[in-house]
């Protein structure tokens, strides 16, 4: 997996859930959130079922330190269609496509 920072453009009509939105913490000028993105998120074939969980959680660990340091409370992942249930059972929101209509934009506030 890797962690990095993103900018999530959101749209006024975005249609996202306003319980979500009011946590974004969204720049007024620009219309952009910063959050962290979780990617390439990837368990070995040998690795026994639950290690990606495993390491969902280590990542967690790593932002809570991240965002005591820096700031930035909203995590990110973007995914295929068939992984929604997934995350979802994990904490995650799904809030929007991405541009290309391919993944799904989704995430948890830390
Ligand atoms: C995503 C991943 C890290 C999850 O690892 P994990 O926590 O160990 O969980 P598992 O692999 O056991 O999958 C748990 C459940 O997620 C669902 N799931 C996982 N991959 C899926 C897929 N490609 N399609 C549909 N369902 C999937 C299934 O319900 C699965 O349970 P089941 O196998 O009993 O049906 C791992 O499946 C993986 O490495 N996948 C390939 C890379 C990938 O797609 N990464 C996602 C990037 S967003």
């Amino acid at each position: 997996m890797t962690l990095s920072i993103k900018c999530t453009a959101i749209p006024e009509d975005s249609g996202i859930d306003p319980k979500i939105l009011c946590k974004m913490n969204i720049d007024g000028r620009s219309g952009v959130a910063q959050a962290y993105l979780l990617g390439q998120l990837s368990r070995s074939s040998k690795a026994p079922k639950g290690f990606g969980e495993e390491l969902i959680k280590v990542a967690f660990a790593e932002l809570e330190v991240a965002k005591r340091k820096v700031g930035c409370r909203m995590l990110r992942l973007d995914c295929h269609d068939e992984l929604i249930p997934y995350y979802e059972g994990l904490g995650f929101k799904f809030i929007r496509k991405n541009e290309a209509g391919t993944l799904n934009q989704m995430v948890i506030f830390i």
